[in-house]
């Protein structure tokens, strides 16, 4: 018998080797190398199910006609506008997340959504029943949801044969095997193979198919570098676990833009759609209340109000504590140590604590005179008005630089019922002030961002 036929495969980042190796050259990870057999004799010569029947043909590109992206609407706006304005015909979806954010239930969602069209729903992870119960906390809508326990490609596509869906979900593409390979299901090789079966089965018949993949506690897709290159769009969902909010964009997107987000908040009957983010990033208190402040933030294209809310007190030991939820550690001493020396506040002696609403990460560094004056707010004791905001960038000098998409944030404030909004002076440029309500304040330095609100 001849020798199968195996190759070392990085369980980390997909890279390749003929031998073992101890740390991976290509991405310095240790002890990943995996020996997978690629090519056994029963796989030898079997060609896959959906092998190519109408061989193309090489066109003059002035011969293709472009015809319209054939776009599925899949009656859940969020996912809609991440995916750029629908599904699209053919094309090879990725949904990654860490375990229990929701991947299942969205797909599970979107199944059940889809009226008049035939959805076949592979689980490969639970049982029917299972998938059953959850639909039933969901409510259900579409009788031509089709539920398949299979993990098998082969007889997969025996059953998409028969049934000639519309869309299929496969959850998750790291439990699904082919015959063609030997090595077990979740490995690099089976993972790249079954994910390739899919694609041409799609582009093939021109049917939509979401895989829903897992991922890694550093938080890349187990394994597939090679699946992200394999499919048009990958969608990233995420959230923490302790609030119900999610969030969903893409990374990659061939059909539409990547700046993208859609936003949802967990329930017991399933993800309700966040239409208006602001809503629920802003706490609606009675009273001022200092150490708060409001920043207009640009997330993708979507403009959102958030509070961002800090903590000033005398440090109980020798050491200062910094910390802060939901925004990088050292940008906040950064702008700690600009305070310090701009604005004479001895925060040096002083713990400080961050958290932004919500449970959402932010880096958008136009929130970063909010945190500053959240600082200031609370050091001094002094609230800030409710009705005021801010959207500007801290420079290392204490100057306030100007950031994108500011009118997007004016007139989300604006919105909003905010009276004023701080921003850079250098952002005034080009801005029609008499469009808004809002008073519009225009700052160049940290002093007189201080002046103006404690002054
Ligand atoms: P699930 O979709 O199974 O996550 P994933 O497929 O990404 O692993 O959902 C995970 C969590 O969502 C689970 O802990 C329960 C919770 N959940 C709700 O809060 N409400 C619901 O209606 C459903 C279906 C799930
Ligand atoms: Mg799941």
């Amino acid at each position: 018998m001849a020798k199968a036929k195996t190759v070392f495969y990085c369980q980390n980042c997909g890279a390749q080797s003929s031998k073992w190796i101890g740390r991976c050259p290509s991405c310095g990870e240790w002890n990943t190398y995996v020996e997978e057999i690629i090519q056994s004799d029963k796989g030898k010569n079997k060609a896959p199910v959906t092998a190519n029947k109408t061989a193309p043909k090489p066109k003059r590109i002035s011969e293709i006609e472009a015809g319209t992206e054939n776009r599925t609407d899949t009656h859940n706006n969020e996912l809609n506008r991440v995916l750029g304005g629908g599904l699209v015909a053919g094309s090879l979806v990725l949904v990654g997340g860490e375990p229990g954010i929701g991947k299942s239930t969205l797909m599970l969602q979107v199944a059940l959504n889809l009226k008049g069209m035939k959805v076949l729903y592979i689980t490969g992870e639970e049982s029917e029943q299972q998938i059953k119960m959850r639909a039933e906390r969901i409510g259900m809508n579409n009788p031509d949801c089709y539920i398949l326990a299979e993990t098998h490609t082969q007889s997969i596509f025996q059953h998409i044969e028969k049934l000639l869906p519309h869309l299929v979900i496969i959850d998750s593409i790291q439990t699904t095997y082919t015959d063609i390979i030997d090595s077990s299901a979740g490995s690099i090789s089976q993972i790249r193979e079954t994910a390739g079966e899919f694609q041409k089965y799609s582009k093939l018949t021109n049917t939509p198919v979401i895989l829903i993949g897992h991922i890694t506690k550093e938080g890349s897709l187990a394994g597939p570098k090679v699946l992200e290159h394999m499919v048009d769009t990958v969608l990233q969902f995420e959230g923490d676990r302790n609030y119900g909010y999610r969030i969903l964009r893409s990374t990659k997107n061939r059909f539409g833009s990547t700046s993208e987000l859609g936003i949802y908040e967990m329930r017991g009957t399933g993800l309700r759609e966040v239409a208006n983010p602001s809503e629920i990033l802003l706490s609606h208190r009675d009273e001022n209340l200092s150490g708060i402040a409001i920043a207009a933030m640009v997330e993708g294209m979507r403009p959102m109000m958030i509070e961002t809310q800090a903590l000033v007190s005398s440090a109980a030991y020798g050491t200062p504590q910094r910390s802060a939820t939901g925004y990088d550690i050292r940008r906040l001493n950064m702008l700690l140590a600009v305070l310090e020396k701009r604005s004479g506040f001895r925060l040096g002696t002083k713990d400080v604590f961050l958290n932004i609403a919500g449970g959402l990460k932010v880096d958008d560094p136009a929130i970063d005179l909010a945190i500053v004056s959240a600082v200031l707010s609370s050091n001094e004791d002094i609230p800030i008005d409710q009705k005021a905001c801010f959207a500007a960038e801290v420079g290392l000098s204490g100057e306030i630089r100007p950031v994108n998409r500011i009118e997007r944030r004016i007139a989300e404030a604006d919105k909003l019922g905010f009276e004023q909004i701080f921003i850079s002076k250098y952002n005034l440029k080009g801005i029609d002030r008499k469009k808004y309500k809002i008073e519009i304040v225009p700052v160049g330095k940290i002093e007189e961002v201080v002046g103006k609100l404690f002054g």
